[in-house]
C-alpha cells in the first residue's frame, strides 16, 4: 500500500478488540493518554462501556463489529482461542485497515508457559491469512499489562518489536509504540519471522516467575 493511503498518527482512531481485557485496557489507557481517540470492542456492548467510562479520557465502548467499523487502526487483543474466529468474521469491516495483532499463542501447564504450534507459523501470519484486504503488523507481545495500567509507572523502559510486510503500515505501528512514554518502536522484519517472537513470551513468563518481575526487551546498538 501507498503512503498516501496510510492514515497519520495524530489522526488515528484507534480501536481495540477485546479491549476489556488487562491488555487491551492498558494499551487504551496509555493510547489515550498520548492524545488518541481509543474505542474499546468487546463482544459486549455494556461491558465495553463500562470499561471505557472507567479508563475515562473519553475513550468510547462499542461492540467489536462497530469498534472496527469506526476505527482506522484496530488492535487485535483477544485470546488465542478467539483469534481465527473473531478476526474471519470481522474481515469486511477491518478490510482496507491496519490490523495490529499482539496475540501470544501459548499453553499453560505445571511447568510454566510454552509455545503452541501453529499451522500458519503465528498468530500473525494466521490473522494476514483471514484478512487478505488488511495491513496486519504484529506489535506489543511483550509489553505487561501490568505495567500498562499502573498509574505509578510513568516510562516503561522497553522497546516493542514491529513486524509486517507493509513498511508504511510499520513505520506507523512503531510511532504508535513511540507514544507510550519510554518505549521505542523498532522494525523486527517481516510476518514470518512472527513465530519466534510470539513464542518469546513464553520465556518473558518464565523470567517474570523466577525474578518476580513484569520484564521487557531492550535492542542495543541502534
Ligand atoms: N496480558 C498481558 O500482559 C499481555 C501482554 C502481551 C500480549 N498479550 C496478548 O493480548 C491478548 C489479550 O490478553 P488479555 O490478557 O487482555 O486477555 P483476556 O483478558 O483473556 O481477553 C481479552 C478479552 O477478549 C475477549 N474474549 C475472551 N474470549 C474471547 C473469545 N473466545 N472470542 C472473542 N473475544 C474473547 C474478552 O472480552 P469480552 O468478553 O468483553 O468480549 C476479554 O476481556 C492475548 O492474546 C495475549 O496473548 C497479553
Amino acid at each position: 500500500m501507498s503512503e498516501h493511503e496510510t492514515p497519520a498518527l495524530d489522526e488515528l482512531v484507534i480501536g481495540i478488540l477485546g479491549g476489556t481485557g488487562p491488555q487491551g485496557r492498558g494499551l487504551a489507557r496509555r493510547f489515550a493518554m498520548a492524545g488518541h481517540q481509543v474505542i474499546i470492542g468487546s463482544r459486549n456492548h455494556d461491558r465495553a462501556y463500562g470499561v471505557a467510562r472507567e479508563i475515562g479520557h473519553d475513550v468510547r465502548g462499542l461492540v467489536n463489529r462497530d469498534t472496527a467499523r469506526e476505527s482506522s487502526l484496530v488492535i487485535a487483543a483477544v485470546p488465542w482461542e478467539g483469534h481465527a474466529e473473531l478476526l474471519a468474521d470481522l474481515a469486511t469491516e477491518l478490510a482496507g485497515k491496519i490490523v495490529v495483532d499482539c496475540v501470544n499463542p501459548l499453553g499453560f501447564d505445571q511447568r510454566g508457559a510454552y509455545r503452541l504450534p501453529i499451522p500458519e507459523g503465528s498468530a500473525a501470519e494466521q490473522a494476514a491469512a483471514l484478512l487478505p484486504s488488511s495491513r496486519v503488523v504484529a506489535a506489543f507481545h511483550h509489553v505487561s499489562a501490568v505495567l500498562l495500567l499502573d498509574s505509578q509507572v510513568d516510562s516503561l523502559d522497553q522497546d516493542v518489536l514491529v513486524l509486517g510486510d507493509d513498511r508504511y503500515a510499520t513505520d506507523l505501528v512503531q510511532a504508535l509504540a513511540g507514544r507510550i512514554p519510554g518505549v521505542r518502536g523498532i522494525y523486527a522484519g517481516r510476518l514470518r519471522n512472527c513465530g519466534q517472537i510470539e513464542a518469546l513470551t513464553a520465556n518473558l513468563v518464565s523470567i517474570n516467575r523466577r525474578y518476580k518481575a513484569h520484564a521487557g526487551l531492550r535492542v542495543t546498538d541502534i
